[in-house]
C-alpha cells in the first residue's frame, strides 16, 4: 500500500509539473497562462475534480516509448462556474505542444460523452501543435473521435470554445462545431493551413495574426464570436457569458436576481428615434436601457455589424436579442448579417432560450457583390431560422420595416407570438420615395407630382396602422413603455408549447 501511495504521489507530482520548468517559463513569456493555471481563473475555488490524470500515450515511435508524460497535454475534468456544472478540457501546450494524440483524444471524448449524459456545458481551453506528429493516423482518428461528438452534443449542452494559442489545420474543426469561440488576441490564431503552406500554394507571404488571427476572425471571417487582450480577461468574460447559458437542452436558462423593476419607465427612449427617417440611431441604446442592470452581453460586435446579436435578462431570465441596426449600412439585412442572427436565433431555440427582436431595416443590402455571394440562400438562413423557432419570440418594429426583411425579421407571419410597434414604425413594401420613382416612372422629372405622391404613400404607409389594422401588430405601444411591455409578455409566453411537425431535422438552407 505504502509503495502505491508513493507511486501515486510522483505520478500526481510528475503530471503536475507538466512540461517542466523551462517550458512553462515560454509559456509565461509568451504571456499565456498554463493549462492548469487557465482553470483556476475559469472555475470556482476549489471545484475541479480531475480526471484522466495518470492517462499516457501508447506511441512507440520516434523515441515516444520512453517519453510520457501523465495526462498526455491535456487536462480534463468538470468543476462549476458560479455553482453551476461544467466540464472543461485544457490543452497544455508545455507537454508534446499540446499536441492530439489517440489517449489525448479518447479524455475529451470522456467528458463529452459525460456532459451529454448529465446535462452539463463543455468549455475546450484549445492551446495545441495540432495532430500529434509522432502518431499519425491514431491521431486524426481521435480527432474524427472528438467531431463526432461535438455533432451529437449539438443542441444538447451548450459547448464553447477558447482559443488561447496555436490551432490549426483539421483541428479548427471542433471549435468550428461549436456554439461560441472565444480567442485571446495576440497569442492566439486559427486556421486551416499555416503561413508555410500558404506561401508555397498561393505565394502569398502572411504572418499568423494576419491569417488567422483574433483581429481577422471577429472582424472579418466571423468565426470567433469575441477577441479579449489576454488569458485572465478572456476567462473571466466566459464566466460571465456561462451564466446567461442554460446547462442542457433539458433545462430552462438561469434566473438572475435583479433589483431593476420590470415596469421601469425610461422617457429617453421617446426620443430615441431621430425626426429625419434617414438618420442613424444607436439600437443598442435602446437593448441596454431595457435589460436588467444594463448587462448585455453582445456576441460578435466587430462583425456585420448592421445587426445585432447577444444575451440580457428580463425580469431575471435570459433573452435572446437580434437587432437591426441603423448606424451601419441603415440597418440592410446582407449576406454575413443573415449568417451571424441565424446561428444564433438556432442556438437560442435549441436552447430554449426566448426571443426579442428589434426592427429597423430598409431590406436586403442590393448589389452585384451580395447576389454573386448568394443572399438568396444566406437570406434565407435568417428566415429559415426565425421561421422554425418555438420559443418565446417578441418583436418590436422601432421604425422602418420594408419588404421581404419584414418578414423575415421575426414578423407575425413567421408565428411571431407576439409583435409590437412604436408609433414612429413604418411597414412597407418599399421607402416612400422608392415606391413612387417606380410607380410614376413616367413623371420623374415632375418634382410636384412625385411629391404629392410621395407625401400620400407616407400617409398611407409609413406608418403602423395598416399592419395593425391586419392584426399582423398586437399594439402599439409608446417607446418609454418598452421594458414593461416586453417584461408582461415574456412572463405571459413563458409556458408557450407548440411543435413543429415531426421529421428527421430539417434541411436548412446552408
Ligand atoms: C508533436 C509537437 C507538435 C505536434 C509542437 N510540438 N507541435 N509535437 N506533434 N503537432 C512540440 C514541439 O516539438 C516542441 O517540443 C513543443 O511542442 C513546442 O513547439 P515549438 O515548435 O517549440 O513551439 P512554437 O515555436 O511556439 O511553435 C508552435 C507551432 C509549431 C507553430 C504550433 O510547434 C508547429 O508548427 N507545430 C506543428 C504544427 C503542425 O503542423 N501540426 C500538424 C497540423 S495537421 P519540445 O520537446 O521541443 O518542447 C493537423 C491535422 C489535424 O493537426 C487533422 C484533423 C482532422
Amino acid at each position: 500500500m505504502k509503495n502505491i501511495l508513493k507511486k501515486l504521489e510522483t505520478m500526481r507530482k510528475t503530471a503536475l509539473a507538466a512540461g517542466g520548468e523551462k517550458r512553462v517559463e515560454a509559456q509565461h513569456k509568451k504571456g499565456k497562462l498554463t493549462a492548469r493555471e487557465r482553470l483556476e481563473v475559469l472555475l470556482d475555488e476549489n471545484s475541479f475534480e480531475e480526471w484522466d490524470m495518470f492517462v499516457e500515450h501508447r506511441c512507440q515511435d520516434f523515441g515516444m516509448a520512453s517519453n510520457k508524460i501523465p495526462g498526455d497535454g491535456i487536462i480534463t475534468g468538470y468543476g462549476t462556474i458560479n455553482g453551476r456544472q461544467v466540464f472543461v478540457f485544457s490543452q497544455d501546450f508545455t507537454v508534446f505542444g499540446g499536441s492530439l494524440s489517440e489517449a489525448h483524444a479518447e479524455k475529451v471524448a470522456k467528458i463529452l460523452d459525460k456532459a451529454m449524459q448529465v446535462g452539463a456545458p463543455v468549455i475546450g481551453l484549445n492551446d495545441s501543435g495540432g495532430a500529434r506528429i509522432q502518431e499519425g493516423v491514431e491521431s486524426l482518428a481521435g480527432y474524427a473521435t472528438i467531431f463526432q461528438r461535438n455533432v451529437l452534443a449539438s443542441g444538447v449542452i451548450p459547448q464553447l470554445s477558447v482559443i488561447m494559442g496555436p490551432c490549426a489545420g483539421g483541428a479548427v474543426y471542433s471549435p468550428a462545431m461549436t456554439d461560441f469561440i472565444f480567442m485571446v488576441k495576440n497569442t492566439s490564431y486559427m486556421y486551416v493551413t499555416g503561413p508555410n503552406v500558404v506561401k508555397t500554394v498561393t505565394h502569398e507571404t502572411v504572418t499568423h495574426e494576419d491569417l488567422g488571427g483574433a483581429f481577422i476572425h471577429t472582424h472579418k471571417s466571423g468565426v470567433a464570436d469575441l477577441a479579449f487582450e489576454n488569458d485572465i480577461e478572456t476567462l473571466l468574460q466566459v464566466r460571465r457569458f456561462f451564466d446567461f447559458l442554460p446547462l442542457s437542452n433539458r433545462e430552462a436558462p438561469p434566473h438572475k436576481k435583479t433589483s431593476h423593476n420590470p415596469d421601469r419607465i425610461d422617457f429617453s427612449l421617446d426620443r430615441l428615434v431621430p425626426q429625419n427617417p434617414s438618420k442613424g440611431y444607436d439600437m443598442k441604446d435602446l437593448i441596454t436601457k431595457i435589460v436588467d442592470e444594463g448587462d448585455f452581453f453582445e456576441l460578435q460586435p466587430d462583425f456585420a455589424s448592421n445587426i445585432i446579436i447577444g444575451f440580457g435578462r428580463m425580469e431575471g431570465e435570459t433573452i435572446g436579442f437580434v437587432a437591426n441596426q441603423p448606424l451601419i449600412l441603415a440597418g440592410c439585412l446582407d449576406i454575413n448579417a443573415s449568417r451571424k442572427a441565424a446561428r444564433f436565433v438556432r442556438f437560442c431555440d435549441c436552447f430554449n432560450i426566448p426571443l426579442v427582436t428589434f426592427v429597423d431595416v430598409p431590406g436586403f443590402l442590393p448589389g452585384m457583390t451580395q447576389e454573386e455571394g448568394g443572399i438568396i440562400k444566406h437570406g434565407s438562413k435568417l428566415l429559415f431560422a426565425f421561421a422554425e423557432a418555438t420559443v418565446p419570440k417578441v418583436t418590436i418594429i422601432t421604425r422602418k420595416a420594408y419588404g421581404g426583411a419584414y418578414d423575415v425579421m421575426s414578423s407575425k407571419h413567421l408565428r411571431g407570438d407576439v409583435n409590437f410597434a412604436w408609433p414612429s414604425a413604418e411597414i412597407a413594401v418599399m421607402g416612400p420615395r422608392g415606391a413612387v420613382e417606380i410607380l410614376f416612372k413616367k413623371d420623374l422629372k415632375n418634382k410636384k407630382i412625385i411629391n404629392t405622391y410621395t407625401q400620400e404613400y407616407i400617409e398611407k404607409f409609413a406608418n403602423p396602422f395598416v399592419a395593425a389594422s391586419r392584426g399582423y401588430i398586437d399594439d402599439i405601444i409608446m417607446p418609454h413603455t418598452t421594458r414593461m411591455r416586453l417584461c408582461r409578455t415574456l412572463k405571459l409566453l413563458k409556458n408557450k408549447i407548440i411543435e413543429n411537425p415531426r421529421k428527421k431535422h430539417d434541411n436548412i438552407p446552408l
